[in-house]
């Protein structure tokens, strides 16, 4: 960091309260108005699931959130992409070490391999291209108000505390070499005046939380409101004062008021203050993978939840955070700015340096995309496996059945290309050439007319399977493709998606089994039945030392009711998320008996064969949100 070598004056004041819990308390200089709330003990506690927390959860776990368009996920974390994976659609930029890139996606996949090369500009490198950010106190290399030279501008610049919160904060102090980004927004905060500071303006930055650098983030000015309104920030450095009071360890070692866990704001600058949630505090949602995210988020236009949940139900809602949005940043940072009043209203005049947010975005926007899990629009279902409704044309386009010389045993589930999914204790790799995959099949005795039948290549059995206890029951059939083409093409069928996280679905959520199997009474059945069950948690309350939790999923209904049997292992058990879209969450697998309400149905859990499957399928067949 750059240091100006002439200090006029040395001007000393504080940036909101004093009275910032790490800060140094001084005496006489606390406002009531940053008080945080008077609160139970610490409700934030009940918010936070102590069990998750052991996973170590980051921003970088494909589980629990998206990756960024220049990462991939990997058995579970997101790692760099090679450049030449980004799409080649885009302008060139230039990085701090004065490299320039075909495009910002080409950048940050560079910078994520090696981490000294920062974004600096979306231009061409040149000489007068600079930015830098330094804080004005030189007294401390890690605490001070933020000071920032765009690039073409000759003066530093201020930042405005408007909208100026932990994410911003987090931002400029990984700028400045600070691996854990920030402490606190909050504090004494010294100002050494500099002449070659523009204190007339101060400029106005929203970071989405992903940048590395300040220069990634959008910047307005506006006419700085005195010294009371200047962004300040205390990094986090090892040695920081240890907070008092009850503290969140966040993954990366920092840590930081309890209080702020669970309160959509990414405090820790890993986000995992975020991930691990029963719930969320005011100002933030809840997503169904426990996950919270600030309200801002909410119908901007831009899925965050992995359950989608965030972008339903937006209609007219749109909110869209360009980098000329004046929204308040206030609800966000909820607990720190409590109290604020109301910001002074500024207005913001010229947009300067490049908003990456927007780029983002149009990047994850080129990605390639796959059709999975959405139906055809059909005739609505007549309302009629045990306890089940017999299906209508159309309702399981996945479902397929799988005939073993002249018996049908098992069902399957179409995933895209020539893939089926199956149980394993339902095939043998050495009877391949016996099988017939049967697609759009209802009745076995009244034939319909657009049935399919399809030989098959070769059957990959998981090599953990146990015939024993059934563990990793899990298979996949590839379908022979017919001479003269190059692809399978199954005409009637769509594929179900592939679960790539465990969160997509949770205990109780109401999931749909299918299949020819028996009815209860070991009656043989014909036609394509279906059922509604839901995922129960704890199932070694039922089955003892025989349930895998990371493997298995059950399934059931309360009275027992409804329930897969002989017959129906090897198909589906689907379940739809929040905007509609299907996956194959379980296979069938096996159950004591059928429909006894103490012995639910026991399924494979797919989203923990993904990067099995993805392996032998290929990762672009199954792959979606750039996973
Ligand atoms: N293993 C059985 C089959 O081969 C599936 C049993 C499922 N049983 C249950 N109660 N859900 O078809």
């Amino acid at each position: 960091m750059k240091l100006a070598p002439v200090v006029l004056l040395l001007l000393c004041f504080c940036l909101s309260s004093c009275e910032g819990k790490y800060g140094k308390r001084q005496k006489n200089q606390v406002t009531k108005k940053y008080e945080l709330p008077s609160a139970p003990a610490t409700p934030q506690e009940d918010l936070v699931d102590a069990k998750c927390l052991l996973k170590k959860y980051t921003h970088r776990s494909c589980s629990k959130v998206f990756c960024q368009p220049w990462e991939k996920c990997v058995d579970g974390t997101c790692i760099c992409k090679l450049p030449y994976q980004c799409p080649k659609d885009g302008t060139s930029v230039c990085s701090t070490n004065g490299k320039s890139f075909p495009t910002y996606c080409h950048l940050k996949s560079f910078e994520c391999l090696h981490p000294e090369a920062k974004f600096l500009n979306n231009g061409t490198c040149t000489a007068e291209g600079e930015f830098s950010v330094s804080f004005s106190d030189k007294s401390s290399d890690s605490r001070g108000i933020v000071t920032v030279k765009l690039v073409g501008q000759d003066k530093k610049m201020f930042i405005c505390k408007n909208n100026w919160g932990m994410v911003e904060a987090n931002v400029a102090c990984f700028d400045l070499g600070f691996q854990q980004g920030a402490l606190d927004t909050q504090g004494r905060f010294y100002y050494s005046e500099d002449l070659q500071i523009n204190s007339t303006e101060c400029l106005q930055v929203r970071c989405h939380g992903f940048e590395t650098s300040l220069a990634e983030c959008a910047f307005s000015k506006q006419s700085a409101p005195g010294y009371r309104g200047l962004a300040g920030v205390l990094c986090y450095a090892p040695d920081a004062d240890l907070p008092a009071r009850e503290s969140f360890r966040c993954v990366n070692g920092k840590h930081v008021p309890l209080a702020r866990a669970c309160n959509g704001v990414n405090d820790c600058g890993d986000q995992s203050d975020e991930l691990c949630c029963k719930g969320c505090q005011r100002g933030s949602l809840l997503c169904k993978s426990g996950v919270c995210i600030p309200n801002q988020h909410q119908c901007n236009g831009e899925v965050d939840c992995i359950t989608g949940e965030d972008e339903v139900g937006c209609e007219g809602s749109h909110v869209g955070r360009s980098a000329s949005s004046t929204l308040s940043r206030a609800s966000q940072d909820g607990l720190l700015r409590k109290g604020a009043g109301h910001p002074e209203v500024q207005e913001e005049t010229e947009i300067l340096a490049a908003d990456m947010d927007t780029e983002r975005k149009r990047i994850k926007s080129l990605l390639p995309r796959i059709s999975c899990g959405v139906k055809r629009p059909v005739h609505t279902r007549r309302k009629r496996i045990v306890g089940g409704r017999p299906a209508q044309a159309g309702d399981f386009p996945w479902q397929v059945a799988i005939k073993d010389g002249d018996k049908i045993n098992c069902g399957g589930i179409y995933i895209g290309g020539c893939w089926v999914l199956t149980a394993a204790h339902c095939v043998r790799p050495s009877r391949a050439h016996h099988y017939q995959v049967w697609t759009s099949l209802l009745d076995w005795i009244k034939l319909n007319s657009n049935i399919i039948v399809e030989r098959v290549e070769r059957v990959i059995i998981h090599e953990g399977y146990n015939g024993t206890t059934y563990q990793n029951d899990i298979a996949l059939i590839e379908i022979k493709k017919r001479s003269s083409q190059k692809e399978c093409v199954f005409s009637n069928s769509i594929p179900a998606c592939v679960p790539w996280s465990p969160y997509l679905f949770q205990p109780k959520d109401s999931c749909i089994i299918s299949g020819w199997g028996r009815e209860k009474d070991n009656q043989k059945v014909y036609s394509l039945r279906w059922g509604e069950v839901n995922l129960i948690s704890n199932c070694s309350q039922f089955y003892q030392n025989r349930y895998y939790e990371k493997e298995m999923e059950c399934a059931g209904t309360a009275d027992g009711s409804i329930d897969a049997c002989k017959g129906d292992s090897g198909g589906p058990l689907v379940c739809v998320d929040a905007s509609n879209v299907t996956y194959v969450w379980g296979i069938v697998s096996w159950g004591e008996n059928c429909g006894k309400p103490e012995f639910p149905g026991v399924y494979t859990k797919v989203a923990n064969y993904f990067d099995w499957i993805s392996y032998h399928v290929g990762r672009p067949l199954i792959s979606q949100h750039n996973i």
